[in-house]
């Protein structure tokens, strides 16, 4: 069996982050969602992967590289412009051949893991077997429609009047008919090839398709504030290690990860949270639930909840949470006195300031 993980798309909901970098390789937890979902792909015993790539192909190849750093062998497939998931797998034709596959899209986070549904598919080997979990708001997913044993009657992209809650979630199993299938298919309203057209197609020739429901935390990571509950939720479950340096006069407690290199003075860290690689935390106080990058420096500093890329510092400002803070982003109190604030905002970002 392979994998087919998607990694194109432009992520425009995370701006301004994706301006910098694609949407899959943003840190939650201290890994890149890209890294979760090869973790488990490899968990459910799959090495062979397939990455689809669009124009911010070159940041994922210098992130993830051959694979081999988490024991995988990588192949990208270029996509010239995001026309689809049913048209990922056209592309795909040749890497994946006669193979059973996962699709996998890049941005999404099952907590937990994929191996049960793997397992699933490779003990029954149904034509297509979706993942499928109740959501509030139906028109925005593909929806399917079970049968009592869990068999797909129907799928619809996006549908204005939703007739179930189950959303079609980003983890999908194929044996070789879905390549027929996406042959069959017209691009929808949006102009994509959507993989739900090509698995009606399945279900319309009266091929087996089953879907397994998933009540765990799922997550497409769309925007930002998924992105902070993903980190959330995946920090509940770290497991904790301090491999950096910390002084006597400060105090750790919950789960915590000290990066080495990272050095803790006179500050708490509260737990869930990772200290990144190198970084430096003085005379502050960090957590719960908060994720810094390498090389990260916080003097005085006071951030909950919150996710804080490679290099960024914090300097006398006690308030942060619920923040983001993008590479060698700089947040510091002014020293003249002065009452206002003075802002450097890049492009699409966003601040908050109490009333
Ligand atoms: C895609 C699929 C949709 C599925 C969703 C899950 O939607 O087309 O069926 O429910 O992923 O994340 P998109 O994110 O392309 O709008």
């Amino acid at each position: 069996m392979k994998a087919l993980v998607l990694s194109g798309g432009s992520g425009t909901r995370l701006r301004p982050f994706s301006h910098s970098m694609p949407k899959q390789l943003f840190p939650v937890a201290g890994r890149p969602v890209l890294v979760h979902a090869l973790e488990a792909i490899r968990e459910a015993g799959v090495t062979e992967v397939g990455i689809i790539v669009s124009g911010t192909g070159v940041a994922v190849r210098a992130a993830i590289g051959d694979g081999s750093q988490f024991g995988m062998s990588v192949t990208y497939l270029p996509q010239e412009e995001p026309r689809g998931l049913a048209h990922c797998v056209m592309i795909a034709r040749e890497f994946l051949a006669d193979d059973d596959f996962v699709m996998y899209l890049g941005d999404n986070i099952f907590d937990g893991g994929i191996t049960e549904t793997v397992e699933t598919f490779r003990a029954r080997r149904p034509a297509a077997q979706l993942v499928v979990t109740k959501v509030e708001n139906p028109s925005q997913y593909g929806i399917a429609e079970l049968d009592a044993e869990g068999r797909v009657t129907r799928l619809v992209e996006k549908p204005d009047d939703p007739r179930s809650d189950l959303a079609v979630t980003g983890v999908y199993c194929f044996t070789p008919d879905i390549h027929e299938a996406v042959l069959k298919i017209s691009p929808s309203r949006r102009n994509e090839w959507e993989i739900t057209d090509a698995i009606q197609w399945l279900v319309a020739q009266e091929l087996p398709v089953q879907a397994q429901l998933f009540s765990g935390y799922w997550a497409d990571t769309g925007t930002l504030a998924d992105l902070l509950e993903c980190n959330r939720v995946l920090l509940g479950g770290i497991t904790p290690a301090v491999d950096g340096t910390v002084d006597g006069h400060s105090r750790i407690s919950g789960p915590v990860i000290v990066e080495a290199g990272a050095i803790i003075e006179r500050s708490t860290i509260t737990g869930p949270s990772i200290i990144g690689a190198g970084s430096t935390i003085v005379n502050s106080h960090v957590g719960p639930f908060t994720s810094l990058g390498r090389e990260c420096r916080l003097t005085e500093a006071g951030i909950e909840h919150s996710i804080v890329l490679d290099r960024a510092s914090v300097d006398s400002v006690r308030s942060l949470q619920g923040s983001i803070i993008g590479k060698s982003g700089d947040v510091r109190r002014m020293r003249d006195g002065s009452a206002s604030h003075r802002l450097l905002v890049g492009d699409h970002s966003r601040i908050e300031v109490p009333a």
